[in-house]
């Protein structure tokens, strides 16, 4: 498993202004939540979540930050990737009524989830909030299958104009919803923490990985939780005891980001 997989991109699509997504063979099972480390044979190895689930193919979708991601886009379909995973806990899909809040890209790793809230018979709220217009993806995906997906971006150009967590607290002020699931920059989920005090709360973390199983310590948040493990999504009760939460990262040599 901690081998990379030779796999073949079935397809690579744009999704909106710098985000791709590519499906790749792959039989075995992984949960919502769960992550790849994917292998850019010459270029680099980065951690990457599933953005949607068969039982044959895999897809992961990322926006172009750096040489990885840059590579990633540039591929064709039949080229080759290595795969490693699935790695990380997933979410725990379960209630009456969700509310999920994606900031950005995260809207990516929040689909699967949704998909399988709506599977089972969940009533299903998600706002997907950008910066523009222009970065907004899966809005289509998810309304078609039944889920009420509201819109907020930055600057007004669609939707609400504002930010993703202020709708989420108007939202959860007036609706009654038994959990919010999260996945975008770590400023919002923050946020968001301190309005979802009384609801089961999970939201998807990123840290900068080196091996993805647990061994190297990169990935560590508070007292030692590795996010490549215990993670990448954390319950409220963690994320209240993790000091760095909403504060700082670290970069690939462990030197401090604020955020
Ligand atoms: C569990 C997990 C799941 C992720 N899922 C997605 C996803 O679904 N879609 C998506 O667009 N992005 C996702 N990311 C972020 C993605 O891994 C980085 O954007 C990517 O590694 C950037 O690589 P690069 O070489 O293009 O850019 P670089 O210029 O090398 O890096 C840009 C930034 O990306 C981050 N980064 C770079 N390498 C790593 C690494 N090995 N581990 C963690 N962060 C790194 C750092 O913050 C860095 O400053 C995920 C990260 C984690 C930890
Ligand atoms: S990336 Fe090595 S312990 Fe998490």
């Amino acid at each position: 498993m901690n081998q990379p997989r030779i796999t073949e991109i079935c397809s690579i699509k744009k999704e909106a202004e710098n985000i791709f997504s590519i499906a790749f063979d792959d039989p075995r099972d992984i949960k919502p939540g769960q992550f790849y480390m994917i292998w850019i044979p010459g270029v680099d190895e980065i951690p990457m979540s599933v953005s949607s689930i068969t039982d044959t193919t895999k897809m992961i979708t990322f926006r172009i930050l750096g040489d990885a991601t840059k590579a990633l886009a540039s591929l064709h379909t039949y080229d080759k990737i290595g795969i490693r995973g699935p790695y990380g806990n997933g979410f725990t899909i379960a209630g009456k009524s969700l509310l999920f809040v994606g900031g950005g890209t995260g809207v990516a790793m929040l689909a699967p989830a949704v998909e399988e809230a709506l599977r089972k018979k969940i009533k299903t709220t998600v706002i997907i909030g950008t910066k523009t217009e222009s970065e907004i993806f899966f809005d289509q995906r998810l309304h078609q299958q039944g889920a009420h997906v509201l819109i907020t971006t930055d600057d007004g150009s669609r939707g609400i104009k504002g930010f993703a967590s202020d709708l989420a607290k108007d939202i959860l002020e007036k609706e009654q919803f038994d959990g919010v699931l999260t996945c975008g920059p770590e400023i919002m989920m923050k946020k968001l923490l301190t309005v979802c005090d009384h609801l089961n709360f999970q939201a998807s973390l990123e840290r900068y990985m080196k091996c993805a199983v647990g061994i190297c310590g990169q990935c560590c948040i508070g007292e030692g939780m590795r996010v490549c493990v215990e993670g990448p999504v954390f319950d409220k009760q963690s994320l209240k005891k993790f000091f760095d939460f909403g504060i700082y990262t670290r970069d690939a040599s462990g030197k401090k980001i604020k955020f």
